[in-house]
């Protein structure tokens, strides 16, 4: 009797063990998987970096339609950006003109190509793009900044690798700002005005005063 009354309960607990075990085989990975969709959601966008995208396509005369997209909560999914999935924060800005030209022709009006005013961003950049602290990567070539100076706040970027300012209509001294980049490898500022430009505005592209700002990028690899 007081075996039979002891194998009893033993026979329910491996049961009750049985039941968990299945249960645990069929509940546990699909729990595993929710948690861990759950540390590496698609983040989405931090709000504060919305904002700050808002901010500097407001500044902007886009008759590319090259930010279209620009609407809504989720500027992580915003054509030309690029977050990490993991944090959210953004990490690289693309808005490289869709008009590049691949060859080009020294002697013909570089208008011709760009198709004026339709295939650039022009108008200037706010200094909202400050607040992007993460942006490792900007684009920014081929567009029209109509003859402004290349902007000093974007030296405070510190995470920058990429920098590529190439034929976008930028005039005047290059900031020594620049050379606070300490993390950037690749850097270019060709600017490459056809020439009849350049007898048409003989002081309006990029110059460089001296190169000793350069010496504050450790880490670049490429210089055009
Ligand atoms: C993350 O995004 C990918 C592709 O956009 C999608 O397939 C996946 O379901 C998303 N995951 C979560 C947790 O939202
Ligand atoms: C620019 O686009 C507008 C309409 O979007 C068009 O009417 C105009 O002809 C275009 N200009 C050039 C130079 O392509
Ligand atoms: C650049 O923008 C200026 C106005 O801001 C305009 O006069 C000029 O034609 C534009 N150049 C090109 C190539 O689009
Ligand atoms: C910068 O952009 C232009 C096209 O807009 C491209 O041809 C060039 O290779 C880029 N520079 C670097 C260093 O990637
Ligand atoms: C960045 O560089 C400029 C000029 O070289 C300098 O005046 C400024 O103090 C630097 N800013 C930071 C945050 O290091």
């Amino acid at each position: 009797m007081r075996l039979a009354h002891n194998i009893i309960p033993m026979a329910s607990y491996s049961t009750i063990s049985m039941i968990f075990l299945s249960f645990a085989l069929f509940v546990f990975p699909t729990f595993e998987r929710a948690s861990c969709a759950a540390a590496f959601t698609n983040a989405t966008c931090i709000e504060r970096e919305r904002e700050a995208l808002l901010e500097f396509k407001r500044g902007l005369v886009d008759n590319s339609n090259l930010l279209s997209s620009w609407v809504g909560d989720d500027c992580c999914s915003w054509k030309g950006v690029r977050c990490s999935k993991r944090t959210g924060r953004v990490q690289k800005l693309d808005l490289r003109s869709p008009c590049v030209v691949s060859t080009y022709f020294i002697n013909a009006p570089l208008g011709a190509f760009l198709k004026p005013g339709n295939c650039t961003l022009t108008g200037h950049i706010h200094p909202s793009l400050i607040e992007l602290q993460h942006l490792n990567y900007l684009d920014l070539s081929w567009n029209n900044f109509s003859r402004t100076k290349i902007p000093e706040f974007l030296g405070t970027l510190s995470n920058l690798v990429y920098l590529n300012l190439s034929n976008s209509f930028f005039a005047g001294d290059i900031p020594l700002h620049l050379g606070n980049l300490s993390n950037l490898q690749y850097l270019d500022l060709t600017n490459f005005r056809d020439i009849y430009d350049f007898f048409l505005h003989p002081s309006g592209f990029s110059t460089v005063n001296n190169l000793e700002w350069l010496s504050g990028l450790p880490s670049l690899k490429h210089l055009d």
